[in-house]
């Protein structure tokens, strides 16, 4: 399973990077607006931190418009990085069409804000690299929003369908060990709730008391 970081802030991105466990990034422009940089800031630093696929979302909401604002971004981006860009599009029928022209073009695109199988199915006919499931904002709506990844693996595998599942709107570190039960092909997770993954308070006190008895043993 992949594991994408869902932050535009770079220091969070430079240092998780370093544990040796990132497949990519995942930004959208609430993200960018956290982050207190431009996009073309966030651009200029992230493709050296992390060398998988970096999601950069278009604002626009016609298919021209959103095709115009993709191309304006991978234009942005280093040559030698290009084929990491992956371009955000939002699951509408304008949507839709913009997936399907850019990826005939050979632009890689991530359609956000899916919250059924049936508009995975569609991104995924139109030819979307990725799609994105948004997992807790249906929990926060008081549905059980992991139900969706499984129908969408189901279909997917049914069809052997190539466009890669990320699991979205991660909350806690409970959702990442479901999406990779069902199978998910990548999980894109806040920094915090990655934090939270690499803690055991069982870890921290066999440390500590692995130090104590060294500290008997030791010459
Ligand atoms: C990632 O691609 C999404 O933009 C992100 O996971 C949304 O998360 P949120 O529901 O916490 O805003």
């Amino acid at each position: 399973m992949k594991l994408f970081i869902d932050t535009a802030d770079l220091t969070q991105i430079k240092e998780l990077a370093s544990w040796g466990i990132l497949d990519g990034v995942t930004t959208n422009p609430t993200l960018l607006a956290r982050s207190g940089r431009s996009l073309q800031e966030v651009i200029d630093e992230i493709f050296h931190l992390v060398n998988g696929p970096i999601s950069l979302e278009v604002v626009s909401e016609k298919a021209e418009e959103m095709i115009t604002e993709a191309k304006g971004i991978v234009a942005k981006i280093p040559q030698k990085y290009r084929e990491n860009a992956t371009i955000k599009i939002p699951m509408t029928a304008e949507g839709l069409k913009a997936v399907k022209a850019l990826s005939q073009q050979g632009i890689k695109t991530n359609v956000t804000l899916v919250f059924s199988a049936n508009q995975a199915l569609l991104a995924a006919k139109a030819g979307a690299t990725f799609v994105s499931p948004f997992i807790g904002r249906l929990d926060d709506n008081g549905q059980e929003g992991m139900q969706i990844v499984e129908e969408i693996m189901e279909i997917f595998c049914n069809y052997d369908i190539k466009t890669e599942v990320i699991v979205a709107s991660i909350r806690h570190p409970i959702h990442v060990i479901q999406a990779a039960r069902l199978g998910a092909d990548i999980a894109t997770i806040p920094p915090e709730v990655i934090r939270k993954m690499v803690k055991h308070p069982l870890t921290d006190a066999g440390i500590t008391s692995f130090l104590k008895d060294w500290e008997k043993v030791k010459k």
